[in-house]
Protein backbone atom coordinates (compact mmCIF):
# COMPACT_ATOMS: atom_id res chain seq x y z
CA UNK A 1 0.00 0.00 0.00
CA UNK A 2 1.62 3.55 -0.86
CA UNK A 3 -0.24 6.27 1.18
CA UNK A 4 0.05 10.30 0.70
CA UNK A 5 0.22 12.08 3.84
CA UNK A 6 -0.94 15.53 4.91
CA UNK A 7 -0.37 16.88 8.25
CA UNK A 8 2.68 14.16 8.64
CA UNK A 9 4.67 17.27 10.49
CA UNK A 10 2.36 17.67 13.27
CA UNK A 11 2.09 15.50 16.44
CA UNK A 12 0.46 12.51 15.28
CA UNK A 13 2.21 12.25 11.42
CA UNK A 14 5.69 11.37 12.35
CA UNK A 15 4.15 8.25 14.60
CA UNK A 16 2.40 7.28 11.30
CA UNK A 17 5.22 7.44 9.11
CA UNK A 18 6.88 4.92 10.74
CA UNK A 19 4.43 2.28 10.00
CA UNK A 20 4.37 3.30 6.37
CA UNK A 21 5.90 1.80 3.14
CA UNK A 22 7.64 4.96 1.68
CA UNK A 23 4.70 6.96 2.52
CA UNK A 24 4.35 10.71 0.14
CA UNK A 25 3.99 13.51 2.17
CA UNK A 26 2.04 16.57 1.21
CA UNK A 27 3.40 19.46 3.27
CA UNK A 28 3.26 23.80 3.56
CA UNK A 29 6.92 23.64 3.78
CA UNK A 30 9.04 20.72 2.14
CA UNK A 31 12.20 22.18 3.40
CA UNK A 32 11.15 22.20 6.82
CA UNK A 33 9.37 19.27 6.70
CA UNK A 34 12.39 17.01 5.10
CA UNK A 35 14.03 19.18 8.99
CA UNK A 36 11.72 17.64 11.09
CA UNK A 37 10.68 14.59 9.59
CA UNK A 38 14.19 13.02 8.23
CA UNK A 39 14.49 9.75 6.70
CA UNK A 40 10.62 8.55 7.87
CA UNK A 41 9.90 10.11 3.84
CA UNK A 42 11.67 10.15 0.78
CA UNK A 43 8.96 12.29 -1.20
CA UNK A 44 7.77 15.50 -0.29
CA UNK A 45 5.22 17.78 -2.59
CA UNK A 46 4.01 21.35 -1.55
CA UNK A 47 0.36 21.92 -0.58
CA UNK A 48 -0.75 24.84 1.09
CA UNK A 49 -4.51 23.64 1.90
CA UNK A 50 -6.51 26.66 1.79
CA UNK A 51 -5.25 27.65 -1.87
CA UNK A 52 -5.91 24.87 -3.87
CA UNK A 53 -6.31 20.99 -5.02
CA UNK A 54 -2.24 19.12 -4.23
CA UNK A 55 -0.22 18.94 -7.37
CA UNK A 56 -1.80 16.15 -9.57
CA UNK A 57 2.14 13.97 -9.90
CA UNK A 58 1.14 13.53 -5.86
CA UNK A 59 -1.65 11.39 -6.65
CA UNK A 60 0.91 8.50 -9.12
CA UNK A 61 0.99 5.54 -7.31
CA UNK A 62 -0.95 6.22 -4.13
CA UNK A 63 -3.64 3.38 -2.92
CA UNK A 64 -5.00 6.00 0.17
CA UNK A 65 -4.60 9.28 1.56
CA UNK A 66 -4.40 9.78 5.14
CA UNK A 67 -5.52 13.26 5.89
CA UNK A 68 -4.15 15.10 9.20
CA UNK A 69 -3.57 18.42 8.17
CA UNK A 70 -5.68 21.38 10.03
CA UNK A 71 -4.42 24.53 12.37
CA UNK A 72 -4.05 23.61 15.95
CA UNK A 73 -7.77 24.23 18.24
CA UNK A 74 -5.31 24.35 21.59
CA UNK A 75 -2.55 26.71 20.62
CA UNK A 76 -3.79 30.92 20.64
CA UNK A 77 -6.81 32.27 21.92
CA UNK A 78 -10.10 31.50 20.04
CA UNK A 79 -10.08 34.81 18.16
CA UNK A 80 -12.54 35.32 15.02
CA UNK A 81 -9.31 35.12 12.97
CA UNK A 82 -8.26 31.89 14.80
CA UNK A 83 -11.61 30.19 14.61
CA UNK A 84 -11.90 30.96 11.00
CA UNK A 85 -8.38 29.63 10.07
CA UNK A 86 -9.21 26.68 12.71
CA UNK A 87 -12.43 25.64 10.25
CA UNK A 88 -11.27 26.60 7.29
CA UNK A 89 -7.62 24.83 7.27
CA UNK A 90 -9.95 21.81 7.35
CA UNK A 91 -13.25 22.32 5.40
CA UNK A 92 -11.44 24.28 2.59
CA UNK A 93 -8.35 22.08 2.62
CA UNK A 94 -10.79 18.72 2.91
CA UNK A 95 -12.59 20.25 -0.22
CA UNK A 96 -9.02 21.12 -1.84
CA UNK A 97 -7.71 17.73 -1.84
CA UNK A 98 -11.07 15.52 -2.19
CA UNK A 99 -11.39 17.70 -5.55
CA UNK A 100 -7.24 16.76 -6.35
CA UNK A 101 -7.93 13.02 -5.56
CA UNK A 102 -11.18 12.68 -7.25
CA UNK A 103 -9.91 14.33 -10.49
CA UNK A 104 -6.55 12.61 -10.37
CA UNK A 105 -6.00 10.03 -13.02
CA UNK A 106 -6.35 6.89 -11.08
CA UNK A 107 -8.13 8.12 -7.75
CA UNK A 108 -6.76 6.36 -4.31
CA UNK A 109 -9.02 3.48 -2.99
CA UNK A 110 -9.09 4.93 0.30
CA UNK A 111 -9.34 8.06 2.42
CA UNK A 112 -9.12 8.19 6.14
CA UNK A 113 -9.71 11.84 6.99
CA UNK A 114 -9.27 12.96 10.38
CA UNK A 115 -11.83 14.55 12.37
CA UNK A 116 -12.27 15.14 16.35
CA UNK A 117 -14.65 13.74 19.12
CA UNK A 118 -15.53 17.32 19.38
CA UNK A 119 -18.22 16.23 17.13
CA UNK A 120 -19.98 15.40 20.23
CA UNK A 121 -20.13 18.65 22.57
CA UNK A 122 -20.39 18.20 25.93
CA UNK A 123 -22.76 15.13 26.55
CA UNK A 124 -22.62 14.09 30.32
CA UNK A 125 -23.20 10.34 31.03
CA UNK A 126 -24.35 9.81 27.67
CA UNK A 127 -22.42 6.75 26.03
CA UNK A 128 -21.20 7.99 22.25
CA UNK A 129 -21.22 5.90 19.57
CA UNK A 130 -20.65 6.93 16.00
CA UNK A 131 -24.27 7.19 15.39
CA UNK A 132 -24.86 9.27 18.13
CA UNK A 133 -26.08 13.15 17.06
CA UNK A 134 -23.46 16.05 16.57
CA UNK A 135 -23.83 18.84 19.22
CA UNK A 136 -23.96 22.27 17.99
CA UNK A 137 -21.01 24.56 19.43
CA UNK A 138 -18.24 25.59 17.16
CA UNK A 139 -15.91 21.85 17.04
CA UNK A 140 -19.10 20.40 16.27
CA UNK A 141 -20.08 22.36 13.63
CA UNK A 142 -16.23 22.21 12.12
CA UNK A 143 -16.31 18.11 12.88
CA UNK A 144 -19.80 18.38 10.40
CA UNK A 145 -18.50 20.54 7.65
CA UNK A 146 -15.40 18.58 7.37
CA UNK A 147 -16.50 14.88 7.34
CA UNK A 148 -19.00 16.14 5.23
CA UNK A 149 -16.21 17.47 2.81
CA UNK A 150 -14.01 14.26 3.37
CA UNK A 151 -17.03 12.12 2.67
CA UNK A 152 -17.96 13.58 -0.86
CA UNK A 153 -15.28 11.27 -1.97
CA UNK A 154 -17.49 8.66 -2.01
CA UNK A 155 -19.19 9.69 -4.85
CA UNK A 156 -16.21 8.66 -6.66
CA UNK A 157 -15.70 5.50 -5.49
CA UNK A 158 -13.63 5.84 -2.75
CA UNK A 159 -13.54 4.67 0.17
CA UNK A 160 -14.29 6.93 2.47
CA UNK A 161 -13.65 7.26 6.86
CA UNK A 162 -13.41 9.93 9.06
CA UNK A 163 -11.74 9.10 12.32
CA UNK A 164 -13.35 11.32 14.68
CA UNK A 165 -9.85 11.38 17.14
CA UNK A 166 -9.85 11.93 21.26
CA UNK A 167 -7.11 13.51 23.16
CA UNK A 168 -4.01 11.92 21.38
CA UNK A 169 -1.11 10.96 24.48
CA UNK A 170 1.99 10.45 23.78
CA UNK A 171 5.56 11.38 24.92
CA UNK A 172 7.05 14.95 23.48
CA UNK A 173 4.35 17.16 23.17
CA UNK A 174 0.12 16.87 22.14
CA UNK A 175 -1.67 17.55 24.72
CA UNK A 176 0.22 15.69 27.90
CA UNK A 177 3.22 17.97 26.98
CA UNK A 178 0.82 20.79 27.78
CA UNK A 179 0.23 19.03 31.10
CA UNK A 180 3.21 17.93 32.31
CA UNK A 181 4.95 21.35 33.47
CA UNK A 182 2.15 21.57 35.95
CA UNK A 183 1.94 18.19 36.83
CA UNK A 184 5.52 17.87 37.71
CA UNK A 185 5.75 21.18 40.14
CA UNK A 186 2.55 19.29 42.00
CA UNK A 187 0.25 22.01 40.79
CA UNK A 188 -1.89 19.58 38.50
CA UNK A 189 -5.67 18.73 39.28
CA UNK A 190 -8.70 17.51 38.13
CA UNK A 191 -10.42 20.42 36.29
CA UNK A 192 -13.32 21.52 38.13
CA UNK A 193 -15.44 18.71 39.80
CA UNK A 194 -13.27 16.42 37.98
CA UNK A 195 -16.03 14.22 36.81
CA UNK A 196 -16.26 14.83 33.21
CA UNK A 197 -15.07 11.88 30.82
CA UNK A 198 -12.12 12.52 28.74
CA UNK A 199 -11.81 10.20 25.88
CA UNK A 200 -8.38 9.53 25.00
CA UNK A 201 -5.82 7.40 22.61
CA UNK A 202 -1.87 6.49 22.60
CA UNK A 203 -0.55 8.20 19.89
CA UNK A 204 0.82 4.15 18.43
CA UNK A 205 -2.72 2.55 19.03
CA UNK A 206 -3.94 6.07 16.91
CA UNK A 207 -1.61 5.77 14.04
CA UNK A 208 -2.26 1.77 14.02
CA UNK A 209 -5.85 2.58 13.62
CA UNK A 210 -5.41 4.87 10.87
CA UNK A 211 -3.57 2.00 9.12
CA UNK A 212 -6.19 -0.42 10.33
CA UNK A 213 -8.96 1.98 8.69
CA UNK A 214 -6.98 2.45 5.66
CA UNK A 215 -6.47 -1.33 5.15
CA UNK A 216 -10.09 -2.91 6.60
CA UNK A 217 -12.68 -2.45 3.45
CA UNK A 218 -15.44 -3.24 5.88
CA UNK A 219 -14.86 0.61 7.78
CA UNK A 220 -16.23 2.99 6.25
CA UNK A 221 -18.02 6.30 7.53
CA UNK A 222 -17.36 7.70 11.15
CA UNK A 223 -14.76 6.03 13.16
CA UNK A 224 -14.44 6.68 17.09
CA UNK A 225 -10.65 6.86 17.71
CA UNK A 226 -10.73 6.48 21.29
CA UNK A 227 -9.04 3.82 23.65
CA UNK A 228 -11.93 1.39 24.81
CA UNK A 229 -11.62 2.88 28.35
CA UNK A 230 -12.32 6.80 28.74
CA UNK A 231 -11.55 7.82 31.85
CA UNK A 232 -13.30 10.70 34.13
CA UNK A 233 -10.95 13.56 34.80
CA UNK A 234 -10.37 13.03 38.01
CA UNK A 235 -9.23 9.28 36.98
CA UNK A 236 -7.02 10.83 34.71
CA UNK A 237 -5.57 13.12 36.94
CA UNK A 238 -5.03 10.64 39.74
CA UNK A 239 -3.27 8.57 37.12
CA UNK A 240 -0.89 11.15 35.28
CA UNK A 241 -0.04 12.35 39.36
CA UNK A 242 0.61 9.12 40.00
CA UNK A 243 3.00 8.46 36.64
CA UNK A 244 4.67 11.79 37.74
CA UNK A 245 4.97 10.80 41.35
CA UNK A 246 3.18 14.51 42.49
CA UNK A 247 0.01 14.03 43.75
CA UNK A 248 -2.82 15.81 41.78
CA UNK A 249 -5.32 17.11 44.28
CA UNK A 250 -5.77 20.99 43.88
CA UNK A 251 -9.21 21.10 41.72
CA UNK A 252 -8.32 23.91 38.64
CA UNK A 253 -11.58 26.27 38.39
CA UNK A 254 -12.88 27.33 35.33
CA UNK A 255 -12.37 31.01 35.37
CA UNK A 256 -8.55 30.17 35.38
CA UNK A 257 -8.31 28.35 32.48
CA UNK A 258 -11.02 30.70 30.88
CA UNK A 259 -7.98 33.56 31.77
CA UNK A 260 -5.30 31.41 30.45
CA UNK A 261 -7.07 29.75 27.03
CA UNK A 262 -9.90 31.84 26.53
CA UNK A 263 -12.79 29.85 24.90
CA UNK A 264 -11.26 27.10 24.04
CA UNK A 265 -11.19 26.22 27.98
CA UNK A 266 -14.85 25.49 27.99
CA UNK A 267 -13.77 22.65 25.48
CA UNK A 268 -11.77 20.78 28.69
CA UNK A 269 -14.64 20.47 30.85
CA UNK A 270 -16.67 19.26 28.19
CA UNK A 271 -17.78 15.36 29.13
CA UNK A 272 -17.70 12.93 26.20
CA UNK A 273 -18.10 9.02 27.19
CA UNK A 274 -16.68 8.61 23.51
CA UNK A 275 -16.22 4.42 22.91
CA UNK A 276 -14.74 3.05 19.79
CA UNK A 277 -17.68 0.98 18.58
CA UNK A 278 -16.58 0.46 15.50
CA UNK A 279 -12.81 -0.63 15.89
CA UNK A 280 -14.02 -2.91 18.36
CA UNK A 281 -16.49 -4.73 16.12
CA UNK A 282 -13.88 -5.23 13.19
CA UNK A 283 -11.59 -6.56 15.65
CA UNK A 284 -9.07 -4.27 16.08
CA UNK A 285 -6.83 -4.70 19.03
CA UNK A 286 -5.48 -1.80 21.49
CA UNK A 287 -2.01 -2.03 22.53
CA UNK A 288 -2.74 0.48 25.28
CA UNK A 289 -6.53 0.05 26.18
CA UNK A 290 -6.11 1.38 30.11
CA UNK A 291 -4.96 4.71 30.87
CA UNK A 292 -2.48 3.35 33.38
CA UNK A 293 -0.88 1.04 30.57
CA UNK A 294 -0.72 4.30 28.32
CA UNK A 295 0.38 6.39 30.68
CA UNK A 296 3.79 4.04 31.98
CA UNK A 297 4.90 3.63 28.28
CA UNK A 298 4.79 7.35 27.80
CA UNK A 299 6.43 8.59 30.79
CA UNK A 300 8.74 5.71 30.49
CA UNK A 301 9.88 6.76 27.11
CA UNK A 302 10.09 10.16 28.25
CA UNK A 303 12.58 9.58 30.76
CA UNK A 304 14.85 7.35 28.20
CA UNK A 305 14.64 10.37 25.86
CA UNK A 306 15.30 13.15 28.80
N1 LIG B 1 -3.55 15.78 18.86
C1 LIG B 1 -4.79 15.62 19.37
O1 LIG B 1 -4.97 15.49 20.61
C2 LIG B 1 -5.98 15.56 18.43
C3 LIG B 1 -7.26 15.34 18.97
C4 LIG B 1 -8.34 15.29 18.12
C5 LIG B 1 -8.18 15.45 16.75
N2 LIG B 1 -6.93 15.65 16.25
C6 LIG B 1 -6.79 15.87 14.79
O2 LIG B 1 -5.84 14.97 14.24
C7 LIG B 1 -5.04 15.64 13.24
C8 LIG B 1 -3.57 15.48 13.56
O3 LIG B 1 -3.33 15.98 14.87
P1 LIG B 1 -1.90 16.57 15.31
O4 LIG B 1 -1.97 16.83 16.77
O5 LIG B 1 -0.82 15.75 14.76
O6 LIG B 1 -1.94 17.98 14.53
P2 LIG B 1 -0.88 19.19 14.60
O7 LIG B 1 0.39 18.70 15.14
O8 LIG B 1 -1.52 20.36 15.30
O9 LIG B 1 -0.76 19.65 13.05
C9 LIG B 1 -0.69 18.76 11.97
C10 LIG B 1 -0.18 19.48 10.75
O10 LIG B 1 -1.19 20.29 10.14
C11 LIG B 1 -0.54 21.26 9.30
N3 LIG B 1 -1.12 22.58 9.62
C12 LIG B 1 -0.97 23.30 10.77
N4 LIG B 1 -1.63 24.48 10.68
C13 LIG B 1 -2.20 24.49 9.45
C14 LIG B 1 -2.99 25.45 8.77
N5 LIG B 1 -3.34 26.62 9.31
N6 LIG B 1 -3.40 25.14 7.51
C15 LIG B 1 -3.06 23.95 6.95
N7 LIG B 1 -2.29 23.03 7.52
C16 LIG B 1 -1.88 23.29 8.78
C17 LIG B 1 0.96 21.22 9.61
O11 LIG B 1 1.63 20.50 8.56
P3 LIG B 1 2.62 21.24 7.46
O12 LIG B 1 3.23 22.41 8.15
O13 LIG B 1 3.59 20.15 7.11
O14 LIG B 1 1.73 21.62 6.31
C18 LIG B 1 0.99 20.44 10.93
O15 LIG B 1 2.18 19.75 11.12
C19 LIG B 1 -5.50 17.10 13.23
O16 LIG B 1 -6.39 17.29 12.14
C20 LIG B 1 -6.25 17.28 14.53
O17 LIG B 1 -7.34 18.20 14.44
C21 LIG B 1 -5.82 15.72 17.06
Amino acid sequence: MRALVTGATGFVGPRLLRLLDDPVVLTRNPDRAKESIGTLARRFHAWDPMQGPPPAAAFEGIDTVIHLAGESVAEGRWSAAQKARIRDSRVLGTRHLVQGMTSAAVPPATFVSASAVGYYGDRGEAELTESSPPAKDFLAGVCVEWEAEAMAAEASGVRVVTARTGIVLGAGGGALGRMLTPFKMGAGGPLGNGKQWMPWIHVADLASLYLFAATTTGVRGPLNAVAPNPVRNSEFTKALGKAVGRPALVPVPYFGLRLAFGEFAQVLFHSQRVVPALALEHGFAFRYPTITEALAEIMGASATAA
